[in-house]
């Protein structure tokens, strides 16, 4: 056992965690997950060993169970964390708002006292590109103003904050393990490994583009509403930055690696987008979709989605530059794993 390079991975048995729990096999990390399985399956994590023929430690644990949690922490080896568990469901997070800052925030308040007393202060914490709300510029740098527009927007943002506070009280009062804390903004995460075994498996009618495009693909449902075409876009629909899942888990190796170096050596909190860094509108993945599977997408034009931007992308240069990442896969990649997923998983991980 290499206890240096252990990584506890909450949310793991989550759509990103499960991938990300494969990246870190992959590179020789030793794995510790833990996941309330509120919304995922043991099944991900059973295949994440499949596929890498390497075994994980799982503990079915709520992050805001300070007692069990802590007990995690006192039986395993722990060095750094990618803190993935939360809810994400914007819709839901309007109309339940205590129940995703309970989960998120107080989940994560809980996780960072049991990581200080047990001295574990390497963390990778999945933010949103949804932090940066509205801004008049469409390619987001990490130096804008954070200003999220819904509660679930708004657990991430007070979440980053929590962890610049907390990375700002190392600089008044040194620390001999000061924090070293990377905040990794996603933009659009889409696609499966490449496998077909483990993916993205939402519960009900998706919410979001590409697993609602591929349920129209595969006749589970009847049709796709493109919200809006009067965009100030090219073709009138909404523009998105698309990265492939395995692309935005690669950064979090990237990132984990990165807190180990000089450039955190007297500890810090950075942000970093995770982006392609060009977008692409709805008619352009529903043209994709349909050239890669061969397979017709319904569509009709409805109105904008209440909250919608209109268009935004990353720019990715920050992550390029000081953790060496960027994308490798391309739209076709993403398309057509995430077919793969579908049609070898049509229910899911059911
Ligand atoms: P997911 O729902 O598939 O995975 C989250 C995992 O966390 C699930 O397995 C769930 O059971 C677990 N979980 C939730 N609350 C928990 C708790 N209190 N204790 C223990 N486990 C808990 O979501 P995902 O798409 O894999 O997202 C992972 C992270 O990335 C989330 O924090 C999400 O907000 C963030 N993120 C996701 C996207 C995206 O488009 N998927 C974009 C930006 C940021
Ligand atoms: C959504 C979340 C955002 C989160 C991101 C993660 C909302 C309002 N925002 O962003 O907080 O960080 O997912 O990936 O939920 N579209 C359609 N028809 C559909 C679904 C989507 O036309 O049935 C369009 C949308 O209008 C948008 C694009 O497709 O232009 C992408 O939508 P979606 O996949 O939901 O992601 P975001 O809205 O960018």
């Amino acid at each position: 056992m290499n206890s240096a390079k252990s990584v506890l991975v909450t949310g793991g048995a989550g759509y990103i965690g499960s991938h990300a729990c494969v990246e870190l096999l992959q590179a020789g990390y030793r794995v510790v997950v833990v996941d309330n399985l509120e919304n995922s399956k043991f099944e991900a994590l059973k295949r994440v060993q499949e596929i890498t023929d390497k075994p994980l430690t799982f503990y079915q644990v709520d992050i805001r169970d300070h007692a069990s949690l802590a007990d995690v922490f006192a039986k395993e080896a722990i060095t750094s964390v990618m803190h993935f568990a939360g809810l994400k469901a914007v819709g839901e997070s309007c109309e339940l708002p205590l129940k995703y800052y309970h989960n998120n925030v107080y989940g994560t308040i809980v996780l960072l006292q049991v990581m200080a007393e047990a001295n574990v202060k390497q963390l990778v914490f999945s933010s949103s590109a949804t932090v940066y709300g509205t801004n008049p510029q469409v390619q987001y740098t990490e130096d804008l103003p954070i200003g999220a527009v819904n509660p679930y927007g708004r657990t991430k943002a007070m979440i980053e904050d929590m962890l610049r506070d907390l990375s700002a009280a190392d600089a008044i009062k040194p620390s001999q393990s000061p924090w070293k804390i990377a905040l990794l903004r996603y933009f659009n995460p889409i696609g499966a490994h490449e496998s077909g075994r483990i993916g993205e498996d939402p519960n009900g009618i998706p919410n979001n583009l590409m697993p609602y495009v591929t349920q129209v693909a595969i006749g589970k449902l009847a049709q796709l509403s493109v919200f809006g075409d009067d965009y100030p876009t090219p073709d009138g629909t909404g523009v998105r930055d698309y990265i492939h899942v395995v692309d935005l888990v690669k950064g979090h190796i990237k990132a984990i690696q990165a807190l180990q170096t000089e450039k955190f050596a007297a500890g810090g909190c950075k942000a970093y987008n995770l982006g392609a860094g060009k977008g692409c509108s709805v008619l352009e993945i529903i043209g994709t979709f349909e050239k890669i599977t061969g397979r017709k997408v319904n569509y009709s034009f409805a109105p904008r989605r209440a909250g919608d931007l209109p268009e935004y992308y990353a720019n990715p240069a920050l992550a390029l530059q000081e953790l060496g990442w960027q994308v490798e896969k391309t739209l076709e990649d993403m398309v057509a794993d995430t077919w793969l997923w579908q049609v070898n998983n049509p229910q899911g991980y059911n």
